[in-house]
């Protein structure tokens, strides 16, 4: 196989970009081979732009067409793990949009599925391509800021109007989307934060719902986590402030980073801190440290997760972004959900998910809110600078 013919499952908002990116042989080794949506007008826009481009309105339908050899999933986040392991089972590979889905079960349902499969499973973790988040990374897993004490990320830059929430039916209600900003916008940093700092083993959270909006689910939440070595870290993120910030703070034992307005500071320790706390006969003393900063414009975002897929395909190369690693930012989010549901109380990790399971199973059973859906997103035919990220 030279060449992979894709499918694309929802053209919506973001689907509309991709099949656009894609069409216009942007990513070496893709062509659009068919789309699914079941809205008969994005279908007819799709018709009257491209010939060639089989339309389907069920994508059962387009899983047992021969002509398709991937397909890229960008439909509301809850019914992305039963079309991923319908289109893995089909012999499919699949990249699919992000979150993998709203519980951990179906993600780890997904996952066993994908491993039987022997097929390429990607997600799109676009942020994952940012050069200041890869070197925070790479400075954590060398060691150069020795143990982790603590991880601070304040990221509230992900502002929504109510225009936005008020865009399509499925948008912020239990039902449709299966939670707020936590399943919406932050997996991107919650995946970052997991992939630079790692998972924690337990997770304490507040989840303030509806706090701007006119909605159901949360548009703010505060995470406190706890790692195996005893490190902690705050998570604090909305999609009410206007300007937001954007600041990822990690202590060590040998210095600090900070990324924000698009720089990475770091403070490397001449000596290792907790060495100087026990031997230093001072009592108040600085640590004599170097100071350095890093910046680059590196971030091939949606575009690059699509070619590194198809190098997947294609050629074996390492996925950025394996589909796998999408249950450990959601169990994240589904243990912060949990900590809300039960009184901000403490969940170790891994939760018992057949609780989360019910318990949101309540939350949809009792979903009374009917989002008044007077305005729609315009389609795409190009991806948006807020998909990025942003200082
Ligand atoms: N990676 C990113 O930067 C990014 C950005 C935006 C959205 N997303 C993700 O993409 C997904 C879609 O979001 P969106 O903003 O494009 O939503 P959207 O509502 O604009 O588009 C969803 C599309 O799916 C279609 N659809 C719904 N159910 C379907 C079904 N059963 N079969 C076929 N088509 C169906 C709808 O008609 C619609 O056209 C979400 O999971 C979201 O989190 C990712």
């Amino acid at each position: 196989m030279d060449s992979i013919r894709t499918g694309i499952i929802g053209i919506g908002n973001m689907g509309s970009a991709h099949l656009h990116c894609i069409a216009s042989g942007k990513v070496k080794g893709m062509s659009a081979a068919a789309v699914c949506d079941i809205d008969e007008q994005k279908l007819g826009s799709v018709r009257g732009e491209f010939s060639n481009i089989a339309l389907y309105n069920d994508w059962r339908s387009m899983l047992k067409d021969d002509n398709v050899d991937a397909v890229i999933i960008a439909v509301p986040h809850p019914h992305h793990a039963e079309i991923a392991a319908k289109a893995l089972k089909s012999g499919k590979h699949v990249l699919v949009e992000k979150p993998v889905d709203i519980t951990v079960s179906a993600a780890e349902s997904l996952n066993s599925t994908a491993l039987s499969s022997g097929k390429v499973f990607g997600i799109m973790f676009n942020q994952r391509t940012n050069g200041l988040y890869r070197r925070a990374r790479e400075i954590v897993k060398n060691g150069e800021l020795g143990d982790i004490k603590r991880s601070v990320w304040i990221v509230t830059n992900w502002y929504r109007t109510q225009s936005y929430y008020d865009s399509g039916a499925w948008r912020a209600t239990w039902r449709g989307e299966g939670g707020g900003v936590l399943l919406n916008q932050a997996p991107h940093n919650l995946d970052l934060w997991q992939w630079i700092c790692g998972m924690p083993s337990a997770v304490t959270a507040f989840c303030n719902t509806a706090k701007y909006h006119n909605i159901e689910v949360e548009d703010e939440a505060s995470i406190y986590t706890e790692y195996p070595n005893g490190a902690t870290g705050v998570f604090i993120t909305s999609t009410g402030d206007s300007p937001g910030t954007n600041r990822l703070e990690i202590s060590g034992t040998l210095g600090k980073i900070v990324l924000e307005d698009g720089v990475l500071k770091h403070w490397r320790l001449k000596e290792n801190e907790r060495d100087v706390c026990a031997s230093s006969k001072e009592g108040f003393c600085s640590i004599p440290f170097e100071y350095e900063e890093y910046k680059t414009d590196e971030e091939t975002a949606h575009r690059g997760i699509l070619q590194n897929f198809t190098d997947a395909v294609l050629h074996g190369a390492e996925l950025i972004a394996p589909g796998y690693d999408g249950i450990k930012e959601l169990t994240i989010s589904n243990a912060a959900y949990l900590s809300e549901w039960k009184g901000n109380t403490r969940v170790s990790l891994p939760f018992d998910s057949a609780e989360f399971d019910k318990l949101l199973n309540e939350k949809i059973m009792s979903s009374s809110y009917v989002p008044d859906t007077k305005t729609s997103l315009p389609e795409n035919s190009d991806y948006l600078k807020r998909w990025q990220v942003r200082w």
